[in-house]
């Protein structure tokens, strides 16, 4: 587990950057994180920085509606959901990742919490949470996978603990 103190948004725009750099994407299957945080904690904020250094310009916006956000940048993709509104599961199973469990594919999921068994299961877990003005991350791996790509994170982002 790696723990680091965001002391503003750009610095949680910084660790989606730092996961994105090493998203171990010769993985023979697709990759998911999952994102643990209350309302407000940072979670899109990672999603944004991540998506920026893996070279998406356009707006990113937080899918609260659409629940899921697809975008595709030099061959990979990344799809975004939020399940905050999910109003049961079936509606996670028309969403369709199953089919999207490809290499190259990276998920990341806002309030996994919502239908925890309608979805893939994670290689990283990120709980992000609010302390004061500020937010902490605790990134822990849940896989074979997310234990190498954590590694990686965590010796090229330094702890200001
Ligand atoms: N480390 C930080 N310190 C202070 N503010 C931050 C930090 N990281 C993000 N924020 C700010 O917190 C606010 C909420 O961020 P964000 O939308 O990413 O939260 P969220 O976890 O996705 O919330 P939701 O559950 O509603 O989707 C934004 O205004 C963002 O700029
Ligand atoms: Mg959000």
């Amino acid at each position: 587990m790696i723990e680091r103190r965001l002391a503003d948004a750009y610095a949680t725009e910084r660790l989606g950057a730092a996961l994105a750099r090493s998203v171990p994407w010769s993985a023979p299957q697709s990759l998911t994180v999952h994102l643990h945080g209350e309302l407000g904690a940072g979670k899109t904020t990672l999603v944004r920085g991540l998506l920026r250094e893996l070279g998406v310009t356009g707006t990113v916006r937080s899918p609260s509606f659409t629940l899921l956000e697809s975008y595709e940048s030099n061959g990979r993709t990344v799809l975004h959901v939020d399940l905050y509104r999910l109003a049961g599961s079936a509606d996670v199973a028309s969403l369709g990742l199953r089919d999207e469990a490809r290499p190259g594919v990276l998920l990341l999921v806002e309030w996994p919490e919502r239908a925890l068994e309608s979805l893939p299961a994670a290689d990283l877990r990120v709980r992000l949470s609010i302390v004061g003005e500020q937010r902490r991350a605790q990134l822990e791996p849940a896989s074979a996978v997310g234990t190498a790509w954590l590694a990686s994170v965590g010796a090229e982002t330094p702890s200001q603990k």
